[in-house]
């Protein structure tokens, strides 16, 4: 893929002046480009970004803002993870946008897991009393910068909750790691249940 980008790179240098360039990267985002782009993707976020692997996110119907935001974190280096940073090292500022405009209007597939009603009561009252849902709305299909969390998986949540508490995840304004301080292990494994478990 890098070496087809930098062939295809080469060919428009050669052929298109420099101001049509600048003039086509300032384009809208174009999905049908980044369907093609994200086809490495699927290995690990499946297809049309419904992940079957619990450790693995979804970003099917994430607002493309936030996608673009984490590949980028993931390329500078201030987000980190082994499977993950190395394919977004090589990805440009176009790549993330066109792959975030594809992966934006990807269908959500429903959750397979059963909810445990107490479980998921518990963690709806956590999310209500931190008022959760004023930034990521309220039926936490996300905003602009703000994730969606509704059918995230369950040991993915956990694993980001506990991170930003920590540090171990960096955010980009702060406001998410003031919103996980006051959440206990306990909150954060019930918060997790309620969300997984929504459509
Ligand atoms: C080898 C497996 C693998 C591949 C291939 C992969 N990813 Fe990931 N990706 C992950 C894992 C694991 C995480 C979660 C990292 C963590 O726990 O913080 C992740 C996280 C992400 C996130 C952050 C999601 C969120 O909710 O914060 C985005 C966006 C993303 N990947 C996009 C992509 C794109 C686009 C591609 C293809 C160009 C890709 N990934 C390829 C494994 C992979
Ligand atoms: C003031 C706004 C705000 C509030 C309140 C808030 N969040 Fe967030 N949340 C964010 C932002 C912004 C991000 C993206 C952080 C980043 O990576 O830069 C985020 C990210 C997340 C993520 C990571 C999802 C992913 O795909 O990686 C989870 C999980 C999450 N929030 C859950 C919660 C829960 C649970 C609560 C309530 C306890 C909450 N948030 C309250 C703004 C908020």
């Amino acid at each position: 893929m890098r070496l087809a980008q930098v062939l295809r790179d080469g060919m428009l240098a050669i052929a298109v002046p420099a101001a049509l360039l600048a003039t086509s990267s300032a384009c809208a985002a174009d999905a049908a480009s980044g369907e093609r782009k994200a086809v490495v993707c699927v290995a690990c976020h499946g297809v049309g970004g419904n992940s079957a692997s619990p450790g693995v996110p979804s970003l099917a119907a994430q607002p493309p803002l936030y996608v673009y935001y984490q590949l980028l974190q993931f390329r500078e280096k201030r987000r980190v993870d082994a499977q993950m940073s190395p394919f977004a090292a090589n990805l440009s500022d176009r790549d993330m946008q066109d792959i975030a405009a594809y992966l934006a209007v990807q269908p959500v597939h429903a959750p397979t897991q059963p909810a445990d009603a107490e479980k998921s009561a518990a963690g709806k009252s956590v999310a209500d009393h931190n008022h959760c849902g004023s930034c990521h709305l309220q039926a936490y299909s996300g905003q602009n910068h703000i994730p969606r969390v509704a059918s995230q998986h369950y040991d993915y949540l956990v694993k980001q909750l506990r991170g930003f508490k920590t540090g171990a995840r960096p955010d980009i304004d702060g406001t998410m790691a003031s919103a996980a301080q006051p959440l206990t292990d306990q909150d954060i494994e019930s918060v997790a249940h309620y969300l997984s478990r929504l459509k």
